[in-house]
Parts: C-alpha cells; structure tokens; sequence
C-alpha cells in the first residue's frame, strides 16, 4: 500500500454556483482521478436527518444521524454522472434542491457533523489521485493536497447559473429569490466558526465570471500539469 500522503490531491473550493461541481467532474474524468463530492455528504445528512423527522438545530440527534447515515456514490447505469444513494434510496433529485442545499449549510456549521464526516472524506484519498470539491478541502481535510484551487464568480453570475439549471430540471423558482438564497447560505458558510468557506493561502483563485467553462477547465488543469 503507498503512502496515504503520496497520493496527489487536487482541492477545488468555492462558494455554491461557483462552477465547482461541474468544473471538479470534467477535470477529474480528464485526469483519471477520483472525485469527492463533499458538498452531496452534507446534503445527504440534511436530507437524512429532515426524513428522520430532526430538528437540525438539535446538534446531538443530528450529530448521531452524520454517524450513522449510510452514503455511497454510484455510476449512473447509462454512464450520465454519479448517483448518490442514501439509507438505501437514490436520493439524488431531492439532494439537489435549494432546501436540500439549506439544510446542509445549516447542518454543516456543526463542528461534530463535520467531525463525523472527516474519516469518510479522507478515504477517498486512492491512486492515482484524488480531486476533491467543497468548502474547506484545501484548508481542513487535505491541507497537504499538492494542488489547490478557489474557484469564485459574482452571486449574479451564480444565481444566473443555477436558475439555468433548475430551470432545467423542472424546478419552479425565480432568479431574485436564488441570489438571495444564494448570497444567505454564502454569509452562514463563510462566517461559521468551524472550517469557514475561504480559500486556502496556497491556493490559486480562478474568478469564473464570463469566463467559458472549458477555459476554466484547462486553467484548473495547468495547475496539475503546468
Ligand atoms: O457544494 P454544495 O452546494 O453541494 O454544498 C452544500 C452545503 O454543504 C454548503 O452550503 C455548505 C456545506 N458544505 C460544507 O460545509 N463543506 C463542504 N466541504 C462542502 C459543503
């Protein structure tokens, strides 16, 4: 077995809408690597804990709920994306909704749930390498990763793309109320006091505003392969 630290990691943080999510799959197929979507553990959580009937406040019975919650990612059997799979039921549609993105925020400000999180995350960490995408990768969970990026744009442009995307999917929702949303999960996830969202200071900021998404792509890629 290699050395845990010999496997490289590529980190790629930011806030939501931030092109992240999209940006951490191209580059990871690209690569051949792994890819952790921590952002689908604490969505998976929240989803879990509201099925439970929690009040998400009450950090002890959420707490055992992050303990205890079985997730697994699985290949999508026509090789469209991955499918994540909570307790036992594909939960993937409801865990990419805005309240599914709220009650993760809101869950995720609570040090033991990002405890109870921590060993699941760096067990992703395999040859031949890892791209992990959320809030805190470059800064708390792979603070050696040899590679960090902060990916950033304006909550406009943000609010402009997921309205895109949930417009696609069907979803009923309004551009003014995403940006709002968006610019109140921003403010809680960048003022928690545990592993706030903020770049790490070795890593590279990409501001993905107009910016084509195969040109953030080859940006994020010269970082591994200059
Ligand atoms: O990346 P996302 O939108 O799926 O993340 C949903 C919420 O989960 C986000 O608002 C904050 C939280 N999160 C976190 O605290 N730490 C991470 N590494 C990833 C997500």
């Amino acid at each position: 077995m290699p050395e845990v630290s010999s496997v490289p990691v590529l980190t790629i943080d930011g806030p939501s809408g931030s092109g992240k999510g999209t940006i951490s799959a191209l580059v990871a197929a690209k690569l051949g690597w792994r890819l952790l979507d921590s952002g689908a553990l604490y969505r998976a959580v929240g989803y879990a804990a509201g099925m439970a009937g929690l009040d998400l406040s009450d950090v002890d019975a959420v707490t055992r709920c992050a303990e205890q919650t079985k997730i697994r990612f699985r290949a999508a059997p026509d090789s469209a994306g991955t499918r994540v799979w909570v307790n036992g039921h594909d939960a993937t549609d409801e865990l990419r909704t805005e309240t599914a993105g709220a009650a993760a925020s809101a869950i995720a400000s609570i040090p033991t749930v990002r405890q109870a999180l921590v060993q699941l995350q760096l067990g992703f960490r395999k040859l031949p390498g890892l791209v992990a995408d959320g809030r805190d990768m470059g800064t708390v969970i792979f603070p050696d990763a040899r590679f960090k990026v902060f990916l950033t744009a304006s909550a406009a442009e943000r609010a402009k793309r997921r309205y895109k995307q949930l417009k696609e999917k069907g979803l009923s929702v309004t551009l003014g109320g995403l940006q709002r949303e968006i610019e109140a999960r921003d403010s809680r996830d960048a003022s928690r006091a545990v592993a706030p969202l903020k770049a790490a200071e070795d890593a590279l900021l990409v501001d993905t505003t107009g910016m084509r998404i195969e040109d953030v792509v080859a940006k994020v890629l010269a970082v591994v392969q200059p």
